[in-house]
């Protein structure tokens, strides 16, 4: 009696295991609502995952992604913008041309937090729109030390195929107009998810 019970239970459980694996893998959508085990499981299949793309920043141009909402540049007396408060919704892109095929956004804000440094503080949401990853987000947030060749900033976490997502997004400049204070920035995003 206890042995066949043993044996029902077992099944039951590899059989719920089998299931929420696939929910698991299958069920990336903001939508759903994921049972703790499917997301034990989400855990333990955690993979990394590299995404290359552009994004690009246009602050003085006709058709702003980038817009200045306080501050007054050099008020303090220093070039480093200290105290700017930007607000972004700029496009991401394949490739380094605005009119290369788009896969994103990134929307959030950004401040001129340094007195001595042209350094940025980013906190800013990346939503995908290309094939796999449409309508999944990371959140990112950290320092953008303008003048290093490469920036690393903190991903925090993430929705959809990014859930429970760790990681860090490399940037640096791969165009930039400094008329407009537009940039177009290389960005490497590395998530474990
Ligand atoms: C300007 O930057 C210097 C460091 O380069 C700092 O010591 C000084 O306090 C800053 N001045 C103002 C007015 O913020
Ligand atoms: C992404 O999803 C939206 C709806 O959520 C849909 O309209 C759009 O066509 C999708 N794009 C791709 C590339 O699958
Ligand atoms: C962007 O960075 C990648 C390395 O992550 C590099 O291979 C590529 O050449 C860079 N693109 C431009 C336009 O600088």
């Amino acid at each position: 009696m206890a042995s066949s019970l043993a044996k029902v239970t077992l099944f039951i459980t590899f059989l719920f295991c089998a299931l929420s694996n696939h929910e698991a893998v299958a069920g990336s959508n903001s939508e759903d609502t994921p049972s703790l085990e499917d997301l034990r499981l989400l855990l333990k299949s955690q993979k990394l995952t590299r995404l290359n793309f552009y994004m690009h920043d246009l602050v003085l141009v006709s058709d702003p992604t980038s817009v200045r909402v306080a501050g007054v540049p050099g008020s303090n007396g220093n070039t480093t913008n200290f105290g700017d408060l930007y607000v972004l919704d700029d496009p991401l892109t394949t490739g380094p041309s605005l009119t290369s095929r788009a896969v994103g956004r990134a929307q959030g804000i950004y401040s001129f937090s340094s007195e001595d440094a042209t350094a940025l503080m980013m906190s800013i949401n990346m939503i995908f729109t290309g094939d796999k990853y449409n309508g999944s987000t990371v959140a990112v947030i950290g320092r953008n030390d303008v003048l290093k060749k490469v920036r690393e900033l903190p991903v925090v976490g993430g929705t959809g195929a990014f859930r429970l997502a760790r990681g860090f997004l490399q940037i640096s400049t791969a165009v930039l107009d400094s008329p407009t204070l537009s940039v177009v920035l290389n960005c490497s995003l590395y998530v474990l998810h």
